[in-house]
């Protein structure tokens, strides 16, 4: 996979391109990042990538020329194209596994108070990390890397992100390590039990609950699968 990210501070991917997880799947080769900087197609000694907004109003718009030429020097027929903007479709882990499987990513950051909308079109879509507005659309591209790469093949151990929080539309269940007793917290005895059955049973049930309480909007949304359902019914009947 290749991505290529629009930006006006690529300076601020410099760690994170190097560090834990994305930083051995980049030197493993199993993506490859570039940078184009939207000021270096800003005509003038000045290189102004940004105007006043027509109608009036406070901050400045990032400008169709720059930001488009920018894309074109880089779009080919098998990019994706994707906008980061507070305005966009809410990020979420379907999307990142959609997104693991295209050849080319573009992520388009605008900055200052957002970019003409007129740039909206030459994109696939426009997408948001959540209900905030960010001074950049940087560390939403970051977020986005990150998802999609630890979920390229080999970047992390087979199968270990698929009962993770989001994969099946609940939030993943609580996890311990040693020791099984830390200031006087112990550890739920069915871990330590060795039945892998039960232990199955307590983690489903602990996953439908957390989600239940946190997440009520994820729970309503979420299907309920049989073995779930059973799980759920006996909790209820012995409550
Ligand atoms: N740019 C500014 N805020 C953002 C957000 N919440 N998501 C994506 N891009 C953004």
């Amino acid at each position: 996979m290749k991505i290529t990210v629009l930006t006006l501070f690529p300076e601020m991917y410099e760690n994170f391109l190097h560090t834990s997880i994305v930083g051995r799947a980049l030197a493993r080769g199993l993506a490859e990042v570039e940078f184009v900087q939207i000021r270096d197609f800003a005509p003038g000694n000045y290189r102004h990538v940004d105007d006043t907004p027509f109608g009036g109003g406070s901050g400045m718009v990032m400008k169709c020329q720059p930001v488009l030429d920018a894309l074109n020097s880089v779009k080919t027929d098998s990019s994706y194209t994707m906008i980061m903007s507070p305005a966009g479709k809410p990020y979420s882990q379907a999307k990142a596994r959609e997104l693991a499987q295209k050849e080319h990513l573009i992520l388009i950051c605008g900055h200052y108070e957002g970019m003409d909308a007129r740039i909206n079109a030459h994109a696939d879509e426009l997408v948001s990390i959540g209900d905030y507005v960010l001074t950049g659309g940087e560390l939403a591209s970051m977020v986005i890397m990150d998802s999609v790469i630890r979920l390229l093949k080999g970047s992390i151990t087979e199968g270990s992100a698929d009962e993770e929080s989001h994969e099946n539309g609940l939030l993943e269940y609580p996890q311990y390590t040693h020791p099984a007793e830390y200031d006087g917290v112990k550890v739920p005895d069915v871990l330590l039990s060795g039945n892998h059955a039960k232990i199955r049973e307590w983690r489903i049930l602990q996953s439908l609950l957390l989600t239940k309480e946190v997440r009520p909007d994820l729970f309503e949304k979420h299907e309920l699968t049989a073995e779930e359902a059973k799980i759920l019914k006996k909790y209820e009947a012995e409550e």
